[in-house]
């Protein structure tokens, strides 16, 4: 287990585990519970929220010898014990098969996986099919994919995952149960990263779980795998990993800099900004990172001027003091500044890419924006 990555050691493995989907766990549980069994499921949305974790959740529970009925509070979980969900857990099932569309999208797979749904499972009570990425299917694909669906063997289940339900079918998507996965929130990142680093037995701040579930984008995975990279470069060390180490390791712009730039933007001050962005280039700051994290910076503090009750939503990573400085810099900022300075870094984010002195596109925005009609 040691030298696992942390977000597969830390996949739940039942439906108790599981953080938030609350809406998915709890109805996926009861059809278990009450034999309610549907032949195909549709989960839908972003990366790194559960969808593939649920799935084999299911396809344990399912199959489970030791399924517990209600009213037992533990109905409908997989016990992972017996022969069935081990099978499934060590990855050596005939009857549990993941297919990843986006490598396999053709009709000829689809026609395969007709076939092979059509035999009866060798050891399990259902066959399971996840079919991740469904989105890539052809159309070809799809549509052999819709005729098992509308005439599915009784001891077959499909789960189909995607994360762009509006490019399947509609006809596929009307055949399956859908649930839709939300992001999880910002505190229950930070919940998880902090159950991790206890049971890792790695001394963490506060502040440095915040940093990284803050650059998560809501999707777990991403933070347990900017965990995972802060742990391996801390490997050895005893002490505590603080959120300035973790801005340094994963090349995250410090909100300071941020912050003292946005205000010598909001200042007008042309030639500090320039001198202050090329000394922190100097100093190893990512261009393109910077491009990103003062966009985002930037468009904080116009949402903040429109609606100052939108801080929790828009920057929960932040500390208090952190919060109070951005507030008042959304204050003194002046409105047409914010936007003219926004569209200008937009521009230059989409410019640099092509730009053989990369930091140039940011020099002009910054021009741009202190010195209109320049
Ligand atoms: N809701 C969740 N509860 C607990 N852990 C989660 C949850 N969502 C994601 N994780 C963690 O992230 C890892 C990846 O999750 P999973 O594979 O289920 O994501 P996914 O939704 O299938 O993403 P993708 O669309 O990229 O395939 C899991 O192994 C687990 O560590
Ligand atoms: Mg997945
Ligand atoms: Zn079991």
């Amino acid at each position: 287990m040691a030298n696992l990555v942390l977000y597969r050691k830390y996949r739940p493995q039942s439906f108790s585990e599981v953080v938030g989907q609350a809406h998915i766990v709890r109805t996926l549980k009861n059809a278990v519970a009450g034999n309610l069994i549907s032949h195909a499921y549709l989960f839908c949305g972003p990366r790194g929220c559960g969808k593939t974790t649920l799935a084999r959740i299911l396809a344990k529970a399912v199959n489970c010898k030791n399924i517990k009925k209600a009213p037992d509070d533990k109905a409908g979980e997989p016990c992972n014990a017996c022969a069935s969900c081990l099978e499934i857990n060590q990855g050596r099932s005939l009857d549990f098969l993941e297919i990843d569309a986006a490598s396999n999208r053709g009709i000829d797979e689809m026609r395969e996986l007709r076939e092979g749904a059509r035999f009866a499972p060798t050891t399990l009570a259902y066959k399971v099919f996840v079919i991740d990425e469904a989105h890539q299917l052809t159309k070809d694909a799809s549509n052999a994919l819709l005729k098992t669906l509308e005439e599915p063997p009784s001891h077959a289940i499909f789960i189909l995952a995607t994360t762009e339900t509006s490019k399947m079918i509609s006809t596929i998507v009307s055949r399956c149960q859908r649930f839709d996965f939300l992001k999880l929130t910002h505190s229950q990142i930070l919940a998880c990263l902090a159950d991790i680093s206890k049971k890792e037995d790695t001394l963490i701040e506060e502040a440095a779980l915040r940093v990284i579930a803050s650059h998560s984008g809501g999707a777990l995975r991403d933070a347990e795998s900017l965990l995972d990279r802060v742990f391996t470069f801390h490997a050895g060390k005893k002490e505590e990993i603080t959120a300035k180490a973790v801005q340094e390791i994963l090349g995250i712009v410090d909100i300071e800099i941020l912050s003292r730039f946005a205000d010598l933007l909001s200042q007008k001050k042309a030639s500090e900004a320039v001198e202050f962005l090329n000394a922190n280039l100097e100093r190893g700051m990512d261009p393109q990172e910077f491009a990103k994290n003062i966009l985002s910076y930037l468009r904080q503090i116009i949402i903040l001027k429109i609606s100052p009750a939108m801080q929790e939503t828009l920057a929960p990573g932040l500390t208090q003091e952190q919060r109070e400085t951005l507030g008042k810099q959304a204050e003194n900022t002046d409105m047409k500044l914010a936007t003219r300075a926004l569209k200008s870094f937009m521009d230059a984010e989409q410019q640099m890419r092509y730009a053989d002195i990369v930091q140039l596109p940011l020099e002009l925005a910054i021009i741009d924006t202190c010195i209109p009609n320049s």
